[in-house]
């Protein structure tokens, strides 16, 4: 008998630096867990790392501890395919083809683009797209809002079609790249009136996509914001960083409403800690009996408990250079095989040369 085929789950996380828990919790944790089910595809985006031009020996390295940290965090070779973005170069010329059905405003009207765009440009989160488009196209931004930063979807939008993936487990920040990714290929498949990409949407077993928090009070975390928590970071660090989250004043009547920064702390809490953990210090919260400190004590181990098996193993991976090369061409090889082959059928719908 054979068997029936797995559906095809990709993703990727940027080569920016070291991986933070709001990688691990919203990307890196579901590609650990699905690993056993499914037609298992993740790659280091080596080439979306290029719309902030990074140091060329920063990149390299870059991409080495992102491929060290998905090991180190029980992503298996065996069961599944990781490469580099840039060892598929059927990805960049997927990019191309499929940038000719992409309109500038859609991808100029992107909420990360504007974020990045307004931040490279010195604007505030008031100045709206005509803000933008004005600085753009009426001075010279040079490349600090540059043509790869725009089409960062596509590029997106490319990784995810040229595995025909259905499944790509993302945190919540990505959700409006997918749906561009899904609008992109409906375009597509309709024009030339074929049947050829399938839409893919977020995978989170089920549940949404989450938002892990900063511990700065508001806002996610992210390595622009300068507020994360790296799987790598030592225990005295992380447990100083968590120690100086921020906080209010306490609750002054029973059952009262939390503020930002606490409930921030409380959805790290459950990200980390057993549900009678959380439970406890809810009631605490409720009663007003809670003291801050011990909350943030009990959540800096829980997530050390979380951090310290993967921090004792990257640094023997990352001194196995032959290991980690050896990993990368194998998942290169796989990749390129079905991206060849999708991206021969596009180019041939889309009636580029055959003879
Ligand atoms: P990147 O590198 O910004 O983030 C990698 C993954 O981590 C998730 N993430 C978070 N999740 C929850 N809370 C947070 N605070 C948080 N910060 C980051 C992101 O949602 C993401 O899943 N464009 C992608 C990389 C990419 C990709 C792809 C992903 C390129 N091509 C194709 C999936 C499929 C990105 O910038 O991720």
């Amino acid at each position: 008998m054979t068997e029936p085929k797995k559906e095809i789950i990709l993703s990727g996380i940027r080569a920016t630096g070291n991986l933070h828990i709001g990688n691990y919790f919203g990307a890196l944790r579901k590609f650990v867990a699905v690993q056993n089910d499914y037609d298992c595809n993740f790659f280091i985006a080596d080439l979306h790392a290029l719309t902030t031009n990074p140091d060329p020996e920063q990149l390299h390295a870059n991409v080495k501890s992102v491929l060290a940290e998905y090991l180190a965090a029980g992503l298996d070779p065996e069961k599944s395919t990781i490469y580099v973005q840039s060892d598929v170069p059927e990805t960049t010329e997927m990019y191309l083809l499929l940038n000719m059905h992409v309109g500038i405003g859609e991808l100029m009207r992107t909420v990360s683009f504007k974020d990045k765009a307004r931040k490279a440009l010195g604007l505030s989160p008031e100045n709206d797209e005509e803000d933008i488009e004005k600085q753009v196209c009426g001075s010279d931004t040079g490349r600090r809002v540059n043509a790869g930063l725009l089409t960062y979807p596509t590029l997106m939008a490319a990784d995810i079609l040229i595995h025909k993936a259905t499944k790509v487990p993302v945190g919540k920040d990505q959700l409006q790249h997918l749906e561009l990714t899904r609008r992109f290929a409906r375009r597509f498949n309709s024009f030339y009136n074929v049947d050829l990409f399938p839409e893919p949407y977020d995978f989170d077993f089920g549940g949404a996509p989450i938002k892990v928090p900063g511990l700065d009070g508001s806002g996610k975390m992210g390595k622009s914001e300068g507020n994360c928590i790296y799987l790598v970071d030592d225990p005295k660090v992380l447990r100083k960083k968590v120690m100086r989250a921020v906080t209010d004043e306490g609750p002054q009547t029973p059952d009262s409403q939390m503020s930002e920064p606490i409930a921030n702390l409380f959805t790290l809490l459950e990200l980390t800690s057993t549900p009678d953990v959380v439970e406890h210090f809810r009631k605490a919260y409720a009663d007003c009996s809670i003291r801050y400190g011990d909350l943030k004590k009990q959540l800096a181990e829980d997530i050390l408990a979380v951090t310290t098996p993967i921090r004792e193993r990257v640094n023997d991976i990352l001194a196995d250079d032959g290991y980690l090369a050896k990993v990368l061409a194998a998942g290169a090889e796989r990749a390129r095989e079905r991206a060849a082959a999708t991206l021969s059928e596009m180019r041939h719908v889309m009636g580029i040369r055959k003879f």
